[in-house]
């Protein structure tokens, strides 16, 4: 017998302060309109001074465990997304784990940046296709604020916090039919934040806690490689582009979005964007997304998700999800 995974479960929670691209004009220059016309973004939401992302993934997890009908017992795998992790260890998986009351089964942190939620998701997958898990807590939760400069106004104007969560079970049948992880090294430069645990930097000034980004070499990288990804999931299932139902992709730039939907030949309707009002939440932004439109109603069981993201590393990936 084959084993599956399927998402029978979502969750997500974003902080109550809302930053207005108005209140970033009055920091850094630039405009409303510049912002709006460049990357989608018309505001977003930041983390409150004592809110971590701990505190956050532990709201978005309990919400999907509630629509999954869950309780702790029935985890046997955590795997968290984040960047921005409470601590350096212990990770934040286990520090939700302790929060929820789950014991027993591992928990652990991925970093893939943006892209991490892609990753933890497929993490996941396989455990529970290899028969090593049969419930897992996926989450992807950050505190992108906490590492942004917010005098640099390439940045300060593209991220914001967020945590969103799918509940995991193994199936008979898919569920996910594959995941498509990829990743070059060689691009570490042009997004990264450089600092913090750096025993190799004695003799060299600090690098910087805080993140830098090349944006339009980024950009050019991300289309060329998100369009690649999603084309490669249906490749590998026989599946052409008609029969997608959904695009739900990471939230980085809505000319991203926008181009990702013209190489599938997607419609925007077909598209779930909350970078309007979300920002890019980095490894919550995939999960966040697909909460949205379970939520409101657009995503129904039985239909076809291509998920995608890409982010530090670089690292990218896609999965395509019979909801
Ligand atoms: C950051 C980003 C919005 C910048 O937009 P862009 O159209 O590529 O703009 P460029 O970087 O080429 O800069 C164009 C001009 O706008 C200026 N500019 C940059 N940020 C600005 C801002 N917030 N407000 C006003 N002007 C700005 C630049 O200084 C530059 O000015 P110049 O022509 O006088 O030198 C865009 O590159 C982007 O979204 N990249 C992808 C980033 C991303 O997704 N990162 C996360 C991946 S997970």
């Amino acid at each position: 017998m084959t084993n599956f995974s399927r998402i029978i479960g979502t969750g997500s929670y974003l902080p109550e302060r809302i930053l207005t691209n108005e209140e970033l004009a009055g920091r850094v220059d630039t405009s409303h309109d510049w912002i709006v016309e460049r990357t989608g973004i018309y505001e977003r939401r930041i983390a409150a001074p004592d809110q971590t992302t701990c505190d956050m993934a532990e709201i978005a997890a309990q919400r999907a465990m509630e629509t999954a009908g869950v309780g702790a017992d029935d985890i046997d795998l955590i795997v968290l997304a984040t960047c921005t992790p409470d601590r350096v260890f212990p990770s934040t998986a286990c520090l939700l784990q302790e929060r929820l009351g789950i014991q027993g089964g591992g928990a652990f942190d991925v970093t893939a940046a943006c892209a991490g939620f892609i990753y933890a998701f497929a993490t996941a997958d396989n455990f529970i296709r290899a028969g090593a898990a049969k419930r897992a807590l996926v989450v992807g939760a950050e505190t992108m604020s906490r590492v942004i400069d917010w005098n640099d106004r390439g940045t300060c104007i593209l991220f914001a916090d967020g945590a969103g969560a799918v509940v995991l079970e193994q199936s008979d049948e898919p569920g996910v039919y594959s995941t498509h992880l990829h990743a070059d090294g060689r691009y570490k430069d042009l997004l990264a934040v450089p600092g913090w645990v750096s025993p190799d930097y004695n003799d060299q000034p600090a690098p910087s806690p805080f993140m830098t980004m090349q944006g339009n070499e980024v950009f050019r990288v991300a289309v060329g490689s998100l369009g690649d990804v999603v084309l490669e999931a249906l490749k590998a299932n026989g599946l052409e582009r008609s029969d997608v139902d959904w695009l739900i992709p990471h939230q980085a730039n809505i000319r991203i979005i926008q181009a990702i939907a013209r190489r599938l030949r997607l419609s925007m309707e077909q598209v779930v964007t909350t970078i309007e009002t979300q920002g890019n939440t980095s490894a919550a932004s995939v999960p966040l997304a697909l909460d949205t439109a379970v939520r409101d109603g657009r995503v129904k069981p039985g239909e076809l998700l291509l998920l995608e993201a890409f982010g530090g590393g670089f690292a990218w990936g896609s999965a395509l999800v019979r909801f």
